[in-house]
């Protein structure tokens, strides 16, 4: 069995490094964690999370799959995002892809490859709901990349449209939720320059209002607990 030592020396020494700039920085971390931003990402061992933006362990709270996909279904990356909107109470939300996507390729090529078929379906969906722009790209780099980036826009359209987010605005919560863009080959960022802020800026079919059930049911635990204390 090989129990992969370098990688708990590395970790040995990682620690070391930040203790020996603030000795009580675990200590202080292992009661809390209060990150602003909940980062949404590709699986891609090139785009690590934190690294990328130079945040520290407990600043940035984390979800990643291939091709960093949203989907109103998917309830573990529902339940992520509930958690950092309404117990963490982060006030940013970024979706970053990067630029040539493993998972935004195959999705563009016609191969069988087996169960993540039906993942990558949710991308070329995508890819047919813009097929006029991206079809006169003849340069298949340049098609792929601009996929990457149309894709990072529907995933964070998908979070803005969860009952979650409405749910936070409608509180007069703040959240915002960005658009970016990893490029592999500079190590840098991208703001595509889309961000949401509030539930004004969703079409009206994907638009959730309260209904007076739940309102009401709201009033009424609100009440029993107002008794009870
Ligand atoms: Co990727």
């Amino acid at each position: 069995m090989r129990i992969l030592k370098h990688l708990f020396l590395n970790n040995q020494r990682w620690a070391e490094g930040i203790k020996s700039k603030d000795p009580e920085f675990f200590i202080k971390l292992s009661t809390l964690q209060s990150p602003d931003y909940l980062w949404i990402g590709c699986s891609d061992s090139r785009v690590p999370a934190n690294e990328v933006v130079g945040l520290l362990p407990g600043e940035l709270f984390v979800h990643r799959n291939v091709a960093n996909v949203v989907i109103h279904t998917d309830l573990n990356c529902l339940s992520v995002i509930q958690y950092a909107v309404e117990i963490l109470k982060v006030k940013h939300i970024i979706v970053c892809g990067h630029y040539g996507c493993g998972g935004v390729k195959a999705a563009m090529e016609n191969k069988e490859l087996g169960l993540i078929d039906n993942w990558l379906r949710n991308i070329k969906d995508i890819y047919q709901r813009h097929s006029s722009r991206l079809d006169n790209i003849e340069d298949l780099h340049e098609r792929l990349n601009l996929l990457c980036e149309l894709n990072v826009l529907e995933q964070a359209k998908n979070i803005c449209h969860s009952s979650i987010v409405q749910n936070t605005w409608r509180r007069g919560q703040e959240l915002n939720v960005h658009c970016w863009i990893y490029n592999l080959r500079e190590g840098l960022l991208k703001d595509l320059g889309r961000s949401f802020t509030c539930q004004k800026q969703i079409p009206e079919i994907y638009v959730l209002r309260e209904s007076k059930s739940i309102a009401g049911k709201r009033n009424f635990i609100r009440g029993v607990k107002g008794a009870v204390l």
